[in-house]
């Protein structure tokens, strides 16, 4: 998900201030290094000076890790500049330590970069600790108490489909990029129960944000070298210089909606995630025991955040392949649509309560998000205490990298793993068979809390689409690739589809 890679312009960073790395690099001491701290950690490649392994992780360092695994084992250590990092591959080695000892990987390493942007607060980047327990169980909570459970949820996304079956069926027949028209949609699902808004599809507003979300994407993980060479920092130009310029722009936006909330709030009428969490700031203030609270606006801006970023990227990034996936397998779409025409029918768009009916569609759904590998990289965790693991020892405090990509291409649990096949999550009854090696969503106690929100979600906007259009090749185009692009998640490659109306308008709930 927060992967790292280096383009073409770290290169250039690097070069520029090569020298003066040698002199300011934050590196530990030879001491340090050689110390009997680490001599058991697992092992791993030669590095280069200065640069450690970086050099030789690619554009691509999921594929990388997983032929580093064939050499080193399912867990080995790398170093970017002076720092080791573990890297877990595979089920059982994930399984083993983010299952298995799941509290002793469940920190997130300060960097310079979150701590740059986050503070270390919200939920995605915060340690562990009460802060973050409580911050992430009163944000789930009232994200589903405001709208990201049922019913509200499919009153909401019943109105996004009207939407995006309006916006598609206008396109008549013509070939265009789903890519906008599903990020707004399903920004507006957070945004109704976060801000207490929707946006239309040409809201600049909106659209600004969209887009400093995707140039995070694409610049995010060559910004995360500033992380091992902290004087990156001060470089002015380049992805930090990018990646800090769009974070205030995103933090003045932000800063304003909380504003305008404090304005209008009236607490016997809360409307919103936003209204929610000043009630809470309230009642913990207006507590007689004079214990400590983490409930501040400061908080709140970096929970929405965190909501605004971890909830729309993943989840349209998802559809997209979701809709490719269809394109490039035609015959499996016609199968999908077949189940969701027997069980639905065209009258009304299909609801939560369908989806135990629809095994194949949900099985489909399954596989696409196996191939599709949004997060090959987890955020990176860390290590709480000194962990034994095999015949090593990972000290406490070591940065570790989880590569799910490296999970859902496992043999041992998805034989021919580069087959996409929705038959390997259904039983011999045509019944949904779940896979516990699927980890889309992570595992232990950093697995992402949006899961259930998001499955849902997934459904609705997946049926629904599919229920309302067959997606088509445009004529004439050569197939789309299935090839990914590593930034912060894998994403397609651009694509262009036909969208052909499947019946008459939109059906009610
Ligand atoms: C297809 C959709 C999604 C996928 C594939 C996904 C996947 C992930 C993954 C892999 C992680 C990292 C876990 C780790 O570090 O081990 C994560 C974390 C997180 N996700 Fe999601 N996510 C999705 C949707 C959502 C949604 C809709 C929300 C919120 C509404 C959300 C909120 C979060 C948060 C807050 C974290 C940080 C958890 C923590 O550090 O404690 N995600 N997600």
């Amino acid at each position: 998900m927060y992967g790292f890679s280096f383009d073409l312009s770290t290169v250039l960073v690097f070069l520029t201030t090569f020298l003066f790395s040698l002199l300011c690099v934050h590196s530990r001491s030879e001491s340090e290094r050689g110390s009997k701290r680490h001599e058991k950690m697992p092992p791993g490649p030669r590095g280069l000076p200065v640069f450690g392994n970086l050099l030789s992780l690619g554009t691509n360092p999921h594929l990388t890790f997983v032929e580093m695994a064939k050499q080193f084992g399912s867990v080995f250590t790398i170093r970017i500049g002076s720092e080791p990092i573990v890297v877990l591959n595979g089920y059982k080695a994930v399984k083993d330590t983010l299952i298995a000892k799941s509290l002793l990987f469940a920190g997130r390493p300060k960097m310079p970069l979150t701590e740059e942007l986050t503070k270390g607060k919200g939920i995605v980047t915060a340690d562990y600790g009460d802060t973050w327990k409580t911050q992430r169980k009163f944000t789930l909570k009232t994200l589903k108490e405001y709208g990201m459970g049922r019913p509200a949820m499919e009153k909401n996304i019943t109105k996004e489909m009207e939407c995006l079956t309006k916006a598609f069926s206008e396109k008549k027949l013509q070939p265009f990029e789903v890519d906008k028209y599903l990020q707004v949609s399903i920004a507006n699902i957070v945004c109704s129960v976060t801000f207490g808004s929707r946006y239309e599809y040409g809201d600049p507003q909106l659209l600004t944000l969209l887009h400093l979300i995707d140039r995070f994407c694409e610049i995010g993980p060559a910004s995360t070298m500033v992380n091992f060479f902290p004087f990156l920092k001060h470089v002015p130009f380049g992805p930090v210089k990018e990646v800090f310029t769009n974070n205030e722009i995103m933090t003045q936006y932000v800063n304003s909606v909380i504003r305008q909330h404090g304005e209008t709030i009236d607490y016997n009428r809360l409307r919103d995630f936003i209204d929610a969490y000043m009630d809470e700031i309230r009642k913990q203030n207006n507590n007689d025991t004079n214990k400590e609270t983490s409930f501040n606006e400061e908080y709140l801006f970096y929970l929405l955040n965190d909501l605004f970023f971890a909830g729309t990227e993943t989840m349209s990034v998802t559809l997209r392949w979701g809709l490719l996936y269809m394109i490039a397998f035609p015959d499996i779409q016609k199968k999908v649509q077949d189940e969701i025409d027997a069980v639905v029918g065209a009258d009304r768009l299909p609801s939560l309560a369908d989806k135990p009916h629809l095994p194949y569609t949900e099985a489909a759904m399954l596989e696409i998000q196996r191939m599709a590998n949004i997060t090959a990289l987890t955020f990176p965790h860390k290590t709480l205490d000194d962990v034994q693991l095999y015949d090593h020892v990972i000290p406490k405090d070591t940065t570790v990298f989880v590569n799910l990509y490296s999970v859902h291409v496992d043999e041992t649990q998805f034989p021919e793993p580069d087959k996409f096949d929705p038959g390997r999550f259904l039983n011999e009854n045509g019944r949904v068979k779940q896979n516990p090696a699927l980890l889309a969503f992570s595992a232990g106690r950093r697995r992402c809390p949006g899961e259930e929100l998001a499955t849902s979600e997934l459904f609705l906007f997946f049926t629904g689409l599919l229920q309302r259009f067959s997606f088509q090749n445009p004529p004439g185009s050569p197939q789309p690739t299935l090839e990914k692009v590593f930034g912060i998640s894998l994403v397609p490659h651009p694509y262009k589809v036909v969208a052909v109306p499947r019946s008459g308008d939109i059906p009610a709930h």
